[in-house]
């Protein structure tokens, strides 16, 4: 299975693909979790990204287009793969389109979490992550075991830089300003399905599972 989840930031994209990754066995590819990580440990594209990153702006295209050609180039390239975040925009899916291409490898779904802007803005204010390992929570919808610490690796729990209100607004719009020539492209392949991303985390998973006939 060759998926891209698309959606607004805090629709749940890096939530539902850790759970695809783990219930299907498909390499879990997010552009953020690998540019925050690269910002961390200050690696050139690091520095590059990071004022883009911080600011809720993306990232220059030619960036995270060689990020991501350069993995699909090793000799572990993924072959089931659910893409979070990346493409975002029309340069972007031109890029991933020719690496799969390369790779003879076919998309089989573009899957669309729908949720609105004011829970979007609800669901940030509440998150927490791991800056060690990466976990996702929430303090009311998915909270740790131990509240500040995660249960896989016992870490302090922080904020994320871009979650700050007036940044997630800004976040938003950029996605909603990119989103429409993307889904049209996806729209023409006939790849989209749209799935209602509010509700229980494992009801909306259960969702994408039967759009994507996945079972
Ligand atoms: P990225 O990390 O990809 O951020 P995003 O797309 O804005 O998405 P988020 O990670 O904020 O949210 P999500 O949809 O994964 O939701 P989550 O599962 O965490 O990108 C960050 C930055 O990196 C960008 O702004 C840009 O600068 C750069 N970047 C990344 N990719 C790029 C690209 N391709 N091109 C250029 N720049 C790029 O869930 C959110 C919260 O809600 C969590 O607390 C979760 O527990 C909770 N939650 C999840 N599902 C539910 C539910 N069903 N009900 C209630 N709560 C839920």
């Amino acid at each position: 299975m060759r998926l891209i989840l698309i959606g607004p930031p805090g629709s749940g994209k890096g939530t539902q693909a850790k759970l695809l990754s783990q219930k299907f066995g498909l390499c879990h590819f997010g552009t953020g979790d690998i540019l925050r990580e690269a910002v961390r440990l200050s690696t050139p594209a690091g520095k590059q990204a990071q004022p883009y990153v911080s600011s809720g702006q993306l990232v220059p295209d030619d960036l995270v287009n060689e990020m991501v050609a350069d993995r699909f180039r090793r000799d572990d390239r993924p072959e089931n793969f659910v893409m979070d975040g990346y493409p975002r925009t029309l340069a972007q899916a031109a890029s991933f389109d020719q690496v799969l291409r390369q790779q003879f490898l076919d998309l089989n779904c573009v899957v669309v979490l729908l949720v609105p802007d004011e829970e979007i803005v609800r669901r940030l204010s509440g998150r927490r992550f791991c800056p060690k390992c990466q976990a996702t929570y929430h303090i009311l919808f998915k909270p740790p075991k131990t509240a500040g610490i995660c249960d896989e690796c016992g870490s302090a729990l922080v904020q994320r830089e871009d979650d700050k209100e007036g940044t997630v607004r800004k976040r938003l719009q950029i996605y909603h300003q990119n989103n429409v020539d993307l889904l049209t492209q996806y729209h023409n392949q006939k790849l989209v399905r749209e799935v209602d991303g509010v509700g229980p985390i494992e009801v909306v998973f259960a969702k994408i599972a039967e759009v994507c006939k996945m079972h």
